[in-house]
């Protein structure tokens, strides 16, 4: 076959795979189209746009800190908004990076639904996205790769230990985080997914404490109000959640950890603190140190290399025996 013909298949190709050649597969690599003429990229010749979701939670911070440092460390010029937890902010923020032209833009989206516009015209301009730590509902040709963690399993997790914790028997009153959001979704699904094998276990109740530990306090202190000592068990969705729960639970003159099973995800310095104190029984991991993964994914991605579709962080379950000597060696 004449070279001329290869080259003309190879552009009908690029252009229904479109600018980044994804698959739909969601363990399937997507590139940029590599261009020989181009010399390789270095960490300090890029430039990328991180549209952060907020400051809710200590994960939130511990997630913000390590895209931070790791840009520094690695000579990146990182352009960070904060969008103070509203999607509009985040979506204007998209578009500013747009304008500015990045090399790349990266963003943890608040919810899921209400992204494919704008991320229909990062494509357009040819700048690829990363996303981070939470899942968009978007068709998989707008985005490069998703870099985060597997929050069904992290319901499932809570589950099952939480079945052992209470074998087999709760009133179960849950913390449910920002409505819409992935790990909200997918963690009210893993977790009931498992409880259908405990016929003993109920959820009495469920509202969203918005991840934040103050509405967690004020929400557990309504579930106190209205159901008292019938509930057993709480699940909260994040560590922050919980701790405001155990300032909840102490004020109704009940001793968290112990008249109340407690289950919370994040692994955060605060759920080890409150592990040793006894308040809280267990803690399942949710790695918010992302900052190194995500600029090597986004210097792959500009010098056209391969990348997944999905790269999910490996977690633990953490218990109270074990916290004292964890913490030390816990960053976040
Ligand atoms: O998206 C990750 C979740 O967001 C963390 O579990 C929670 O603490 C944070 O606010």
């Amino acid at each position: 076959m004449k070279i001329s013909r290869i080259l003309f298949l190879g552009a009908i190709l690029a252009s229904i795979l479109g600018p980044w050649g994804c698959s739909q597969k969601p363990d399937s690599l997507s590139t940029l189209q590599p261009d020989a003429a181009k010399p390789e990229k270095k960490y300090e010749d890029l430039i990328i746009g991180y549209a952060q979701l907020g400051a809710e939670s200590e994960w939130r911070a511990a997630n913000t800190i390590s895209i931070k440092e790791t840009a520094e460390e690695l000579g990146v010029e990182l352009r960070f908004l904060d969008a103070q937890q509203k999607q509009e902010n985040q979506i204007e923020a998209v578009r500013k990076f747009i304008i500015q032209k990045v090399d790349v833009i990266g963003i943890s989206p608040i919810v899921e639904t209400g992204w494919e516009e704008v991320f229909r015209e990062a494509k357009a301009a040819g700048i690829p996205i990363i996303i981070v730590d939470r899942r968009a509902a978007v068709p998989e040709d707008l985005y490069v790769s998703y870099l985060g963690s597997d929050f069904l399993e992290e319901g499932r997790k809570a589950a099952r230990v939480m079945a052992e914790l209470v074998a087999g028997k709760a009133n179960i009153v849950e913390l449910v985080g920002t409505i819409g959001s992935a790990p909200a979704n997918d963690r009210y699904t893993g977790f009931r997914e498992i409880l259908k094998n405990y016929p003993e276990m109920q959820i009495i109740d469920s509202q969203s404490g918005d991840f934040t530990r103050a509405r967690g306090k004020e929400v557990m202190t309504a579930f106190l109000q209205k159901y008292g000592n019938k509930i057993t068990a709480v699940y909260a969705h994040n560590d922050d959640m919980a701790l405001g729960a155990i300032e909840a639970i102490e004020e109704y003159g009940l001793k968290p950890g112990e008249d109340i099973k407690i289950v919370s995800i994040d692994a955060a310095r605060g759920a080890f603190e409150a592990m040793i104190a006894g308040k809280l029984n267990v803690t399942v991991e949710c790695n918010p140190l992302l900052g190194p993964q995500f600029f090597e994914l986004a210097l792959k991605v500009v010098n056209g290399q391969p990348v997944p579709k999905w790269v999910p962080s490996i977690e633990g379950i953490f218990f109270p025996k074990d916290a004292s000597e964890i913490l030390p060696t816990r960053k976040y």
